[in-house]
């Protein structure tokens, strides 16, 4: 099979597309962001970001770039790892006390979900948790204006959460992360400036790289007719075999970041189809121990396609053609695979970053409520998901 490179002139340039949202893609169309902001009507932003992130050069530079487009703005960056139900409701507080009309929400998933949330539930009179449902879509919208105007801007490579409208956020009193989201509340605009991640530290760029992945994969794999969904899912598993080590290895590498940056929102659209045992698993793992969303993935991987790939060997096979494996089978996909979290340095066990051996039982019980136990192509027991659970603490690969 020949082996393709990244498209440099595609990865280089500046792209406009008006699905799913509209999008701005290109090296240093952030500076872009005053015309936008005023393109929108907005005048008083409320910039949401991470406490990691508020002393990263990205965060200056927009509240310059604002300055300059004559755009009053101010930071909210109490949003941790796994966003809070209690730091959603201090934003809004903040973003009501400042009287803003607009909300940026500018990092990584953590950064971007707190900003969607606190726009889910700032304006429409609608309690947090009600945004999380599954049949009965949440009617009472208040005002002219439920959902301020929100725009995302990632600056890792990992989550595609700047496309869409879900949030992840843990509830404090249950100890669980839930998916929020509304149907009527999308970004304005996703701004995917693949610069801003040039700065990702090497571990982080692998980790949340690794998410992406799985998020086209785990979305390829939930079995539904969703030829959308499907063909960002391998387009995306596409550039991230290209891109991932590269980006690892060559942090300065424009076009593997570009590559990377375009892989996550795909991999962000591959996953509206649905989720599965990986992130059903890592959501209350993280939950429980605040563990980074991408690397507890990346652990729990290996674990959960030896459950779940015997009996896919048609998906099997596009996947590994789209990520330019020579081995098509199912074996050969899950070799690929480990071998691939091996050169960016993914440990064994998920008992290597703190989760302890005897939460195996808890986590998995609590794994089954979450909305991508359900999505997974195969029904697991709660016998399963325990030995899933365990085998990933203890030695997943
Ligand atoms: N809504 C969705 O669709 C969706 C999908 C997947 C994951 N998520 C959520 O996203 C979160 C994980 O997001 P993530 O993997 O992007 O990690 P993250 O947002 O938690 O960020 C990880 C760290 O990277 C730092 N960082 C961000 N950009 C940087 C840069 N350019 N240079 C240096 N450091 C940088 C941050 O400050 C933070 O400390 C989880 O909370 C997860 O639940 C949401
Ligand atoms: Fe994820």
């Amino acid at each position: 099979m020949q082996n393709f490179k990244l498209n440099k002139t595609d990865l280089l340039g500046a792209q406009d597309w008006t699905f799913p949202t509209f999008t701005a893609y290109g090296p240093g169309r952030f500076k872009e962001i005053g015309n936008f902001c005023k393109n929108f009507n907005i005048q008083n932003v409320l910039i949401v970001t991470d406490s990691g992130s508020i002393n990263l050069p990205f965060i200056s530079d927009l509240q310059n770039l604002l300055l300059d487009s004559k755009i009053k703005s101010n930071i909210y960056s109490n949003i941790s790892p796994n966003p809070r139900d209690d730091e959603i409701e201090s934003g809004c507080k903040k973003f009501r006390d400042g009287s803003h009309d607009g909300i940026i929400a500018i990092g990584g998933g953590s950064a971007m979900d707190g900003g969607k949330a606190i726009s889910l539930t700032v304006n429409s009179g609608i309690p947090l948790w009600d945004f999380e449902f599954l049949d009965k879509v949440p009617r009472d919208l208040k005002g002219k204006n439920p959902f301020p105007k929100l725009i995302t801007i990632p600056t890792t490579s990992g989550t595609g959460a700047e496309t869409e409208n879900t949030a992840m956020v843990t509830d404090t009193k249950k100890g669980m992360k839930f998916c929020l989201w509304h149907p009527d509340a999308r970004p304005c605009l996703a701004l995917v400036d693949p610069e801003l991640t040039l700065k990702l530290p090497a571990n982080l760029t692998a980790w949340t790289g690794v998410d992406a992945m799985i998020h086209a994969i785990e979305g390829y794999s939930v079995p539904m007719f969703h030829p959308l969904c499907d063909g960002s899912a391998l387009e995306s598993l596409n550039l991230i075999s290209k891109s991932l080590k590269l980006a690892v290895n060559e942090p300065d590498n424009l076009v593997a970041r570009g590559g990377m940056i375009i892989g996550s929102y795909l991999g962000g659209i591959a996953f509206l189809k649905g989720l599965g045992l990986v992130h059903a698993i890592s959501h209350m793992v993280g939950a429980e121990y605040n563990t980074h969303h991408g690397l507890t993935n990346a652990i729990i991987l290996p674990t959960v396609m030896e459950y779940n790939l015997p009996g896919l060997e048609e998906k099997v096979q596009r996947m590994s053609e789209a990520m330019q494996f020579d081995d098509h089978s199912v074996n050969g996909f899950k070799e690929n695979l480990n071998k691939m979290l091996d050169e960016v340095n993914i440990p064994r066990g998920l008992n290597e970053i703190g989760v302890p051996e005897d939460s195996y039982k808890r986590i998995a019980k609590k794994s089954m409520l979450d909305q991508a136990y359900g999505q997974n192509p195969k029904k697991a027991t709660l016998e399963e998901v325990e030995q899933l659970t365990l085998k990933s603490i203890k030695k997943a690969r």
